[in-house]
């Protein structure tokens, strides 16, 4: 029997556009108190219609993951679910064109801002004895490609630190997921150094795909543990 995710509270992270837009309306579809997060305010709030309060943040910054954690705290009183949807690649990933600069930038917003919301949930959570931290990496974690070394060092970096929380937290209820998706047709897509062909982001994932993943990972009863979750394109 799932568990109902109705007035759970789920904060999602990077929700102004693809993968974190659509879990945020996936949750709050099922009647959940949605809490959305990302640097754009003006898309966040084209989530208000659907019941969703928004929250705007950059997550690299500790400061602001705190406050967004007890913005939700504040506003509905606990904090179930952290989703980390936020990412970013850049055109010049291939190490010939790769700066310090880029690589620190790559770092921080697909790497550090999770584990600046991470931190920032975790004491309501433990408190709670209960909570569910899901953070989206990538098929480039598990498989090497042309996505860069910044981007898969970042994203494998989110396996260990879902790892060490879900050693260091289980006794407090809490667990962790990495879902790892390939190919899905969202605006990161853009930042790509070559255009992808028309063909090939047809049979691509859509951001609802990733998003229906996570919320039926979120129905699993407490006592279920999926630490890492694959969804690739079925035809590419
Ligand atoms: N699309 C794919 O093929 C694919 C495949 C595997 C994994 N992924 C991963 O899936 C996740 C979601 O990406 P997407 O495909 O849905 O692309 P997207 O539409 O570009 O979404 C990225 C989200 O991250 C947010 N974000 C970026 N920098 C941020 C910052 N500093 N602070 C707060 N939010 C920030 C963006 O919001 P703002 O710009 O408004 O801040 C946006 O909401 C990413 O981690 C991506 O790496 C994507």
């Amino acid at each position: 029997m799932p568990v109902s995710l109705k007035d759970q509270v789920v904060i999602v992270v990077g929700a102004s556009s693809g993968m974190g837009r659509e879990t945020a309306i996936s949750f709050a579809r099922e009647g959940a108190k949605v809490m959305a997060a990302a640097r754009r305010e003006d898309r966040l709030r084209e989530l208000e219609p659907h019941g969703i309060r928004v929250y705007a943040a950059d997550a690299t910054d500790p400061a602001a993951m705190e406050g967004l954690a007890r913005a939700a705290l504040k506003e509905y009183g606990r904090i179930d679910v952290l989703v980390y949807a936020t990412g970013t690649n850049i055109p010049d990933r291939a190490l010939t064109r790769l700066t310090t600069e880029l690589w620190d930038m790559m770092v921080g917003v697909n790497l550090n801002g999770a584990y600046y919301a991470t931190r920032a949930v975790l004491p309501v959570m433990r408190e709670q004895k209960a909570g569910s931290i899901y953070y989206i990496s990538s098929k480039s974690a598990i498989i090497p490609d042309e996505s860069g070394a910044s981007y898969q060092a970042a994203k494998r970096g989110l396996a260990g630190l879902a790892q060490a929380v879900r050693v260091e937290e289980k006794d407090n209820g809490i667990r962790t997921c990495v879902v790892c998706p390939g190919l899905t047709d969202t605006e990161i897509i853009l930042k790509r150094p070559v255009r992808t062909p028309a063909e090939t982001l047809a049979k691509a994932l859509q951001a609802e795909d990733v998003a229906e993943l996570v919320v039926a990972l979120a129905k699993l009863p407490a006592r279920a543990w999926v630490p890492e979750v694959q969804l690739f394109p079925a035809g590419l």
